[in-house]
């Protein structure tokens, strides 16, 4: 285990010593290196469950670890290979979480997943048993928090479930009582990370409840889901982006909204639908953690998944996520201010035929004139004034980068 001075410098870093804490134990380790942020853009990576649910094993794994590198995913950013669901088996006498024969050596899985630059991740959960009925972390949080950090887990999905009817047991229905339980349960696992000395994405999984963005940093949240489970539907997809308008202020370097694994490439969505949904995601500044088979991509499934100028909008190094700005009906402009005073725009069409959306550049905070670029036509518009209009294909999307003009340039 690392040294106790060690930890202590990744609770710094991890935002665990409130904000202006001057105890001796943070001035003590102030001047030591700072471990670069946790999440300081949003997480990137690969999922299990959207595709796989609870077919997985040690084997498809690392098929899919030499999909995300072959397939150019890694070089595009992606990071985290993250078993959810489905990889726990018993807990032996002394306590000690076993994983199902599918998977006979965790630790070995961790090092191939690290021999080739990708980092590892798990889940589990509060509760006494996952969502599955598979063995969770409650009562075990310390010990399974050394195992997985003697495994090389980076990422830590920490799920709910059955935690949930102990709230309501011994909260006795009372609600605030209740999620005081819920941010104690994370905040203990937040804490068991923090004792490992070996730093975690730590990914929250509770779907919103109780306005999880208002305190999830607080008890170590890199990321919380903000919602129920995403399916792959284009109506349920673009419900849960609606969802999360108004959410933007909340997320930040180290902290993000979640609004679930991504669908592309699952086949349940046209190539529209899937660019919106990869779009969205971006503008949000949402973790981009794919969730289909790496092994066998479409080219149209790679042209989203692997479109860096959208990337480059989720990866912004400002870290500032984006917002609705407008709406009208089923037309809407969502709005991402990036670094360097760009901003990028989304105009969203949720009817399902062709039809004109509207930025004007003062609702995406733009004053004057901007040169505009297509993020999905790689194409340069050229210079933009007062507004923008584009057709819109039905479910659809137009995503451009607008860089405003400087005043030299405006006042030709
Ligand atoms: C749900 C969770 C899903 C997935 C699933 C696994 O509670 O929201 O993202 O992790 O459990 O059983």
């Amino acid at each position: 285990m690392r040294s106790v001075a060690c930890a202590l410098v990744m609770m710094v870093a991890s935002g665990w010593a409130g904000a202006g804490d001057s105890s001796p134990v943070v001035a003590a380790v102030a001047t030591s290196e700072p471990a670069p942020m946790l999440a300081a853009t949003p997480p990137m990576g690969w999922s299990t469950w959207n595709h796989y649910a609870h077919a997985i094993s040690d084997k498809l794994i690392r098929e899919q670890a030499d999909a995300m590198v072959a397939s150019g995913m890694k070089d595009a950013g992606y990071v985290y290979v993250h078993i959810d669901g489905g990889w726990e088996g018993q807990r032996d006498a002394k306590g000690e979480l076993h994983p199902l024969p599918s998977f006979p050596d965790m630790k070995a899985l961790g090092d191939y997943i690290h021999s080739k630059g990708l980092k590892f991740g798990l889940y589990s959960g509060p509760g006494p048993v996952t969502c599955a009925g598979a063995e969770a972390s409650y009562g075990h949080e310390e010990q399974d928090a050394a195992m997985f950090a003697s495994w090389g887990v980076d990422y830590l999905k920490y799920d709910l479930c059955s935690y949930r009817i102990i709230m309501q047991q011994e909260s006795g229905g009372d609600v605030t009582k209740a999620e005081a339980m819920m941010r104690a349960a994370y905040e203990r696992m937040h804490q068991a990370i923090l004792k490992t000395g070996r730093p975690m994405v730590f990914s929250m999984c509770q779907y919103g409840l109780g306005e999880v963005w208002t305190w999830g940093p607080q008890v170590g949240g890199n990321m919380w889901r903000t919602s129920n489970d995403i399916n792959d539907t284009y109506e349920r997809m673009m419900s849960i982006a609606d969802r999360q308008a108004r959410l933007a202020r909340y997320a930040g370097p180290g902290h993000w909204n979640d609004p679930d694994f991504l669908e592309v490439g699952n086949g349940g969505m046209s190539y529209e639908e899937q660019k919106t949904h990869f779009s969205m995601w971006a503008l949000m500044a949402a973790p981009l953690m794919a969730g289909n088979d790496l092994t066998r991509m479409s080219e149209e499934t790679k042209s989203i998944l692997l479109n860096r100028e959208v990337i480059a909008v989720d990866q912004d190094a400002l870290g500032k996520a984006g917002d609705r700005v407008w709406q009208e009906g089923p037309m809407e402009v969502w709005a991402k201010p990036l670094s360097g005073g760009e901003v990028a725009v989304g105009l969203v069409n949720q009817t399902t035929s062709a039809t004109h959306v509207t930025v004007r550049l003062a609702d995406a905070g733009i004053n004057g004139d901007a040169q505009a670029r297509d993020l999905w036509e790689h194409k340069d518009l050229g210079v933009v004034r007062g507004s923008y209009t584009a057709e819109v294909p039905g479910h659809g999307v137009v995503m451009v980068r607008l860089k405003p003009q400087s005043s030299v340039t405006r006042s030709r």
